[in-house]
């Protein structure tokens, strides 16, 4: 069984995301023996924005050496998720949705033909065996009725986009109100830690 773990908060050791994204791969790695992990960075090792020359490259139009090596590190992210069964990846809230970074990979692995395809019915998602868990931590609160409740796009986007290409088997652990006070964090810490914990083994 394949994991990919994937962080894109730009705060290090300092990010919450990180800290639950690391403690749900434990959980699973001590869960799952033989369970096979591989970990992408997307601060330390970001990729480029898609762009008009990646399109027509991808299409076969000629382009420059640096357009190949950026498509080519598109493929690898592509091929890494489709080869995962499981994905855990580390959300933070930046400006209200999700940070450039992950979008970045986003754009990478949501590709017609690969993750999804349009039919006779509309839009059809290809990547549904896959488990999904996400790690979340945002400044504030976004609850429903709550008066920030309109400007949640970060779950509600990755609900829609893995929705998109199928992924049914979405897990999300919140930790919110980090930017509140010291003692919010630890407890929106210490509160998803504890869902961790709760998780079935893979
Ligand atoms: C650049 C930046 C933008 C942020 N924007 C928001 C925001 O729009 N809403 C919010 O609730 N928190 C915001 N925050 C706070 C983070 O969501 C919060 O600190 C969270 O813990 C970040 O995840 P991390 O600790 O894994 O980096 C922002 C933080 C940074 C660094």
């Amino acid at each position: 069984m394949k994991l990919l773990h994937i962080d894109s908060s730009v705060l290090g050791p300092h990010s919450v995301s990180r800290q639950v994204s690391s403690a749900i791969v434990d959980r699973l790695r001590q869960a799952t023996p033989g369970l096979a992990i591989t970990y992408r960075d997307l601060t330390t090792t970001p990729l480029a924005h898609l762009s008009g020359s990646h399109l027509a490259a991808a299409q076969g139009a000629p382009s420059s050496a640096e357009v190949q090596a950026e498509l080519a590190a598109g493929q690898a992210v592509l091929d890494e998720f489709l080869a995962a069964d499981i994905v855990v990846l580390g959300a933070p809230m930046y400006n209200f949705t999700i940070p450039s970074q992950l979008k970045a990979w986003i754009d990478r692995i949501v590709v017609a033909g690969k993750t999804f395809k349009y039919g006779a019915n509309g839009p059809e998602g290809l990547a549904g065996s896959k488990r999904v868990i996400v790690a979340i931590s945002r400044g504030g609160f976004y609850g429903a009725g709550t008066p920030m409740a309109a400007l949640e796009h970060l779950e509600s986007y990755l609900r829609g986009v893995f929705g998109f290409i199928g992924v049914t088997n979405l897990e999300l652990i919140q930790a919110d109100g980090i930017q509140i006070g010291p003692e919010h964090r630890e407890k929106a810490l210490a509160g998803a830690l504890e869902a961790v914990t709760k998780l079935q083994a893979a």
